[in-house]
């Protein structure tokens, strides 16, 4: 396999002094790591480092502390990790222990686990303010709380405990909602990657296949090339489609139905998210072909409207005029566009009701994407719809879903349909980083053709 993208221990250097920077110079921030979690008796889901912690130090040990204090003198950035034990390491895998904190990981200093109660409240001391991440960890919320009264406790010693507890999320959530040209690398691995395994699955699919053997052969193409899928992925066919978290993977694709696969690897945490829907035998009924094509004009209008200035909402509204105005022009929806766009006002007294359109269209067009699938990051400020910036990436995944529930003509039933592209906002617009896979009805049809 070819070098793949990799985060310089440079740039985690930069993201670390930018966090530092925005602290206020009399701080400490505290951010932990992921702890193992037990799937069943013995056997542990596969480690994830939590994502805030991976986009500051790289280090992917669970149970771990990083430590943030400006302006210390003997150091910065303080990381606490697990020893180095020979025994430990032969079941479990190595450690970075602390020489390999330092040397590796870039830490001013490193500690072992086992001395944080005695050391952290030490570092705490004289600091006005602890930053960290509150209510995220039952846990971690009491060992703040246990290491400040430790603290209390020691006053007498000449300890000074700090006196404001401060969030952490905010800052480091808007370092990662820009992406670095290093992160784009890594991202556009991980599109690529999927993209092929996209195309891979259409190049499969068959009637009288299962749902799992097109999972399978998405999960062969992201571990061929060292990935995990980035969340479960969904290959629904016909009315399993219609079903928007679904992923059971368990049914069997149905000549002259729709199947639906929403499904994304990760490359050293960065994801990608593509959904692509096609015919299960490779040729799309007319009912299909209007609801596919309607969907998918909807989406190239959204990605039009992926341009700095625009604002978080302009590529959902874009979406929403072209999907409401077909839905008219096939009389799915009746009605004026501009009407139903919008949710009915309620009169004093009644309940809120939704607009008809959310019946066949009930999420967004899309969400941050990066080291988290729903990636960090705010969607408004000051109560407004956040400004579009360069280096922002977003997904852009309109969708349709209509099931024998809903009160329209039978032609429609089962189809569900959703396009999904990962996006990252340029200086003069936007770039498409999935575009490896095919969307066109045409490009669909010849694909599965060949
Ligand atoms: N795959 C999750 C999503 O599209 O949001
Ligand atoms: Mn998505
Ligand atoms: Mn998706």
């Amino acid at each position: 396999m070819e070098s793949t993208p990799t985060i310089s221990a440079a740039e985690f250097a930069a993201r670390r002094r930018r966090l530092l920077d925005q602290l206020d110079p009399n701080a400490i921030a505290i951010l932990a790591a992921a702890e193992l979690k037990v799937r069943n008796r013995d056997a542990e889901y596969p480690f994830r480092q939590d994502s805030d912690f991976l986009y500051l130090t790289g280090f992917n040990e669970p149970s771990a502390l990083a430590v943030f204090i400006p302006g210390r003198e003997e150091g910065e950035f303080v990381l606490f990790c697990l020893d180095k034990d020979p025994l430990a390491e032969r079941w479990t895998g190595i450690r970075a222990g602390i020489e390999g904190a330092m040397t590796v990981y870039g830490a001013d200093q490193a500690f072992l686990l086992s001395e944080l109660n005695r050391k952290l409240p030490e570092l705490m001391s004289g600091r006005d303010a602890i930053h960290y991440r509150m209510g995220h960890s039952r846990k971690f919320d009491q060992q703040v709380m246990s290491w400040l009264n430790t603290l209390r406790g020691r006053a007498r010693t000449g300890l000074v405990p700090p006196n404001k507890l401060v969030g952490l999320d905010v800052l480091i959530h808007d370092l990662r909602l820009f992406k670095s040209a290093e992160e784009l690398a890594m991202m556009q691995h991980a599109a690529d990657t999927a993209a092929q395994a996209h195309t891979r699955a259409m190049q499969v699919c068959a009637p009288g296949k299962f749902e799992f053997e097109l999972e399978a052969e998405l999960l062969r193409e992201f571990r061929c090339k060292g990935m995990e899928p980035a969340y479960t992925s969904i290959v629904g066919g016909g009315e399993n489609a219609c079903i928007l978290h679904y992923v059971e993977n368990r049914g069997v694709l149905q000549a002259g139905d729709l199947v639906l696969i929403d499904a994304g690897g990760e490359h050293y945490g960065y994801a990608s998210d593509i959904t692509r829907t096609f015919p299960v035998s490779g040729q799309f009924s007319a009912p299909q072909r209007q609801l596919y094509q309607l969907v998918l004009d909807a989406q190239h209008a959204a990605i039009a409207a992926v341009k700095p200035g625009n604002n978080w909402d302009d590529p959902h509204q874009a979406a929403l005029r072209v999907l409401v105005t077909g839905l008219v022009a096939l009389g799915i929806l009746q009605g004026e566009v501009e009407a139903l766009m919008q949710d009915p006002v309620a009169a004093e007294g009644e309940a809120q009701t939704e607009a008809a359109y959310k019946q066949f269209f009930m999420h967004k067009t899309g969400h941050w994407l990066g080291l988290d699938v729903h990636d960090v990051g705010d969607y408004k400020r000051d109560g407004a719809w956040r400004t579009l910036e360069p280096g922002m990436v977003l997904t852009v995944e309109p969708g349709l879903y209509i099931s024998p529930a809903d009160n329209v003509a039978e032609q429609w039933w089962n189809i569900g349909i959703r396009i999904e592209d990962d996006v990252v906002v340029t200086e003069e617009g936007c770039r498409v980083l999935t575009a490896g896979v095919v969307k066109e009805i045409a490009a669909i049809e010849a694909l599965m053709a060949a």
